[in-house]
């Protein structure tokens, strides 16, 4: 048990900010801090911590509490593991009130496994540096390789030793359980008989997020073929290789601040960068890259660099890899190394100045890389070339961003020499292709808003009717002018905290403010003049026009479009006009939803009317800036297309 006034120490030194930082990039908005929840997966940010309160809240998934709730859910753990964990990192001592039996019993296997692996790797550290049989063979070893006494500090670097029973023997004489050391794999069980798996092998310690031993890779010191030359835990309670990185808790608050984070293949890729002064980079040891994996590198940083060594046949295979990274919204970029060289071998043979400047020169977009690497094989031959189009669209219809998505297309026609248009047309086919795909696997559930393809106008026939949309929506807003503009609705003022407000006016006055708050013009000739000409009486004289005037009109077009809109009332509940002075309030609110509702489509028509010639301009232009102000604009459209959808729950076409 903890004794209280260590538990009160404990609370005390567990700031928020600091707790949570050591797994989630928090970034400062107002008298908060806002992050990527660790709790769900998400691609923006619901997770709040607030350091005046010492709490977290997450508006995504819902999860809240203090520093020692985010340990214990974060970590798995019980309360008082909780605090034992907050204990080790601000280095409180814990004078431990003597457990009963019952207590120990009861801890749990996972904390166990953990207590044995974190005991293991410090009997493998004490073989490396204090036993003459390590010094001798291990340490001599990685002095070899070129790591440094820090390096193997900062790492926790290891050895096992030759006889194959030591390590066992030696952790059941203190206490460990059988059951645990066959559980984490330190020890083989055959035909009743133990023996070390790591036996004569340098040990690589894999620390999961918080610091702690959980698994072991370990490295044959000899030559002998017949041995793998790397052993690795096994998969078990405590250690789930697809959703842990090796190195990632050497590298986080590098990878934070670079925001970049280099990913290489194995531990001495990781070990000899870092010993290089290249601190934010991490190994995906044993698996090729995940899903969870990219979701863990997430939260500190949205942009992964790939370092490759120069085999073409590794470099295909991990295309794969990219294509992940880029579906989860992240940037992607790539680095080969000059060939028959990996990250491990360059840093040792070069200096750290000469090794920042290689890696600031040769990295480059995945897209140019991938464009590249396989253009070199197509050459000439026009099918290749159809397939590594294929391959390319492949990958940029990953990415969730559909500007980003639009830019890599423009680089892909630029690159490539192919006409934009047609890229487009294969990236949406893809995309629609995904889309089915996603939608069978989902049963229908599926975010519609997320799914934005990019959409142009081909022709002029689609332009046509974008027209004839937007006219249609003006001839709503021009037959409850002039139908019922002297209505009176009572309009509902809603401002934050404050009471409701109803306002009695007419429905003009609330068609004509919106609609002029909006910026929004008629377009149609017709239309233009009668809705100007309304407006500027209604301002003029502060009524509401007579329609006579509009009825008879002396321009013909007018004059119809004036009686086509008369004729053809919208449909009320019956009988309302006659009721007028006693209708109750619930009918006052049905005219203002279908005025609501009209203006509403005619602002969607708008912003998609705007959304295309945009992307029309996009096409066309060459100038860098520009284009950066183009997309910038056409962000902004886009959201408030996707507002519109969500409040309205209607499918915008086109
Ligand atoms: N690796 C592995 N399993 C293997 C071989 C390699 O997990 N059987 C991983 C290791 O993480 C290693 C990385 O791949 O750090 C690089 O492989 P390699 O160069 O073969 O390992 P080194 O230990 O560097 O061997 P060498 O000294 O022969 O280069
Ligand atoms: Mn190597």
């Amino acid at each position: 048990m903890i004794p209280k006034d260590t538990v009160a120490k404990i609370l005390d030194a567990a700031e928020i900010i600091d707790v949570v930082s050591d797994f989630v990039a928090l970034k400062k908005r107002g008298a908060n801090y806002l992050g990527l929840c660790p709790f769900h997966n998400e691609k923006g940010p619901s997770f709040t911590v607030s350091p005046a309160k010492g709490i977290f809240k997450c508006f995504g998934c819902g999860k809240s509490g203090t520093p020692v709730n985010f340990i214990m859910e974060h970590e798995g753990l019980s309360y008082p593991e909780a605090l034992r964990f907050l204990a080790r990192k601000y280095h409180i001592k814990i004078e431990e009130i003597e457990q009963t039996a019952d207590e120990i019993k009861e801890q749990n296997a996972k904390e166990s496994m953990m207590l044995l692996s974190a005991y293991a790797q410090q009997q493998f550290t004490k073989n490396l540096l204090e036993t003459e049989e390590g010094k001798r063979i291990a340490l001599s070893y990685f002095k070899e390789r070129g790591f440094s006494v820090s390096t193997i500090e900062r790492f926790q670097l290891g050895y096992s030793l030759e006889n194959r029973k030591a390590f066992s023997d030696q952790a059941l004489k203190d206490g460990y359980l059988i059951e645990y050391l066959v559980k984490t794999g330190l020890t083989i069980e055959k035909e009743g008989r133990y023996f070390d798996r790591f036996a004569a092998r340098v040990i690589f310690p894999i620390l999961n997020i918080s610091g702690r031993p959980i698994a072991f890779g370990g490295r044959i010191l000899t030559n002998d073929k017949k041995l793998a030359k790397y052993l690795n835990s096994p998969e078990s309670e405590i250690y789930h290789k697809s959703n842990v990185l090796y190195g990632l808790y050497q590298a986080k608050k590098s990878i934070v601040e670079q925001n970049n984070c280099y990913l290489v293949e194995g531990y001495t890729d990781v070990i000899s960068l870092s010993q290089a002064g290249i601190e934010n980079v991490v190994a995906s040891a044993g698996t090729s890259l995940t899903v969870d994996q990219i979701r863990l590198i997430r939260r500190f940083t949205s942009l992964i660099t790939v370092m490759y060594d120069g085999d073409a046949a590794g470099i295909k295979a991990s295309f794969r890899g990219i294509n992940l990274i880029l579906a989860e919204g992240l940037q992607v970029k790539v680095l080969l190394f000059p060939n028959g060289e990996d990250p491990d071998s360059f840093s040792r043979k070069h200096s750290s100045d000469h090794i920042q400047t290689f890696l600031q020169e040769q990295v480059t977009d995945f897209i140019s890389f991938k464009t590249k690497l396989l253009l070199d094989e197509s050459k000439n031959d026009p099918i290749a070339k159809a397939q590594l189009i294929h391959e390319i669209i492949e990958s940029i219809s990953q990415i969730p961003d559909v500007i980003a998505r639009s830019l890599y297309i423009k680089e892909c026609s630029r690159l490539m020499q192919v006409e934009e248009q047609m890229l487009i047309q294969v990236l949406n086919k893809a995309l629609w292709k995904q889309k089915s795909k996603d939608l069978k696997e989902s049963e229908g559930h599926t975010d519609v808003a997320a799914f934005e393809p990019i959409v142009t106008l081909q022709n002029s026939q689609d332009q046509k009717y974008l027209e004839l949309d937007l006219m249609e929506q003006e001839a709503e807003i021009i037959r409850l002018l002039l139908n019922y503009g002297n209505h009176e609705v009572d309009y509902k003022e809603e401002s934050e905290g404050q009471e409701v407000n109803f306002i009695r006016m007419h429905l003009a006055s609330f068609i004509c403010g919106h609609l002029s708050q909006n910026g929004i013009e008629m377009e149609n000739q017709s239309f233009a003049t009668i809705y100007n000409t309304y407006f500027q009486k209604m301002e003029e004289f502060g009524t509401i026009p007579d329609i006579q005037e509009f009825i008879s009109h002396d321009n013909e077009e007018i004059r119809n479009a004036v009686t086509e809109a008369l004729v053809e009332p919208y449909q009320l509940s019956p009988n309302w006009k006659s009721r007028f002075k006693i209708t109750p309030r619930e009918k006052d609110t049905d005219l203002l939803k279908v005025a609501e509702t009209a203006i509403d489509r005619l602002k969607q028509k708008h912003v998609i009317k705007h959304i295309h010639s945009l992307y029309e301009k996009i096409k066309t232009c060459t100038d860098e800036h520009k284009l950066e102000d183009l997309m910038i604009d056409l962000k902004k459209y886009q959201e408030s297309k996707d507002h519109f959808f969500r409040e309205t729950g209607t499918i915008i076409s086109h």
